[in-house]
């Protein structure tokens, strides 16, 4: 099979004035179709730095990620933009809704912006998976945080994103809205496929997934299967 990301020599260089930062030192890492994937480790160890290079939101420094089969690292910003709209469904731990939007247009939005296509059946499968079908008029600010992060998570995967990468997307829930997001995840993976990726400081957070990547000072340092 072929993976649908793959990363090979990952560096990832911030510079300030004079000062840099390897915040990746050679990540090479494969990510396969309906997995599942937990991403641990230390505060400031590169996870996040990960995530953004691998869909398209930043760029690397050198190496390449293959998305898909297309090379990220290779290719115009404008076209980086466009591949990330197509294949990339992005969930961050502070939902970033637009607060005057109600929960159907923050979730159809990019859709109706970019032309995507928007298909009512996948809107109304996707809504009532999620529980949201009797919130979809409210705004954020009407919203519990575990509702506000399960229209995040719709509006991630509405236009069926070959991968969703999640930063930390339980950060700021309870523990009954974050178990009830973790299983939804798991659900979206199992149900309909959904191959995952998600950042997590919770160890009982990453068990929901079939696989972990512990990283340490911009490294991966295992690659193995767990289960
Ligand atoms: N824009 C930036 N400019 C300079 N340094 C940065 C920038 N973004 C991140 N860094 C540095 O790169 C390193 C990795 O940051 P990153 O946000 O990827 O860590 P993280 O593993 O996600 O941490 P956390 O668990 O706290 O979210 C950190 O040392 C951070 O200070
Ligand atoms: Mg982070």
């Amino acid at each position: 099979m072929e993976p649908i990301l793959k990363t090979e020599n990952l560096w990832k260089v911030y510079r300030s004035g004079k000062v840099e930062f390897a915040a990746l030192r050679g990540v090479s890492i494969q990510i396969f179709p309906g997995e599942f994937i937990s991403v641990m480790g230390p505060s400031g160890c590169g996870k996040s730095t990960l995530l953004h290079v691998m869909g398209g939101l930043a760029q690397a420094t050198s190496g390449h990620v293959l998305l898909d089969g297309n090379d990220l690292t290779t290719m115009g910003d404008a076209a980086r933009t466009l591949l990330r709209r197509h294949k990339v469904g992005f969930v961050f731990q502070r939902f970033n809704l637009l607060p005057t939007l109600d929960a159907y247009h923050n979730i159809t939005l990019a859709q109706h912006i970019h032309g995507n296509g928007f298909d009512p059946h996948r809107f109304e499968l996707i809504a009532r998976l999620l529980g949201l079908t009797d919130r979809l008029h409210h705004k954020p600010s009407e919203l519990s945080g575990g509702e506000q992060q399960r229209v995040a998570l719709a509006r991630a995967i509405i236009s069926e994103p070959k991968i969703v990468l999640a930063d930390e997307p339980t950060g700021n829930l309870d523990t009954k809205s974050s178990e009830s997001v973790l299983s939804l995840l798991r659900q979206l993976n199992k149900d309909l496929g959904q191959t995952i990726v998600m950042i997590t400081h919770n160890p009982e957070a990453a068990t929901y997934g079939n696989r972990v990547l512990h990283m340490r000072d911009g490294v991966v340092v295992n690659g193995s299967s767990g289960h």
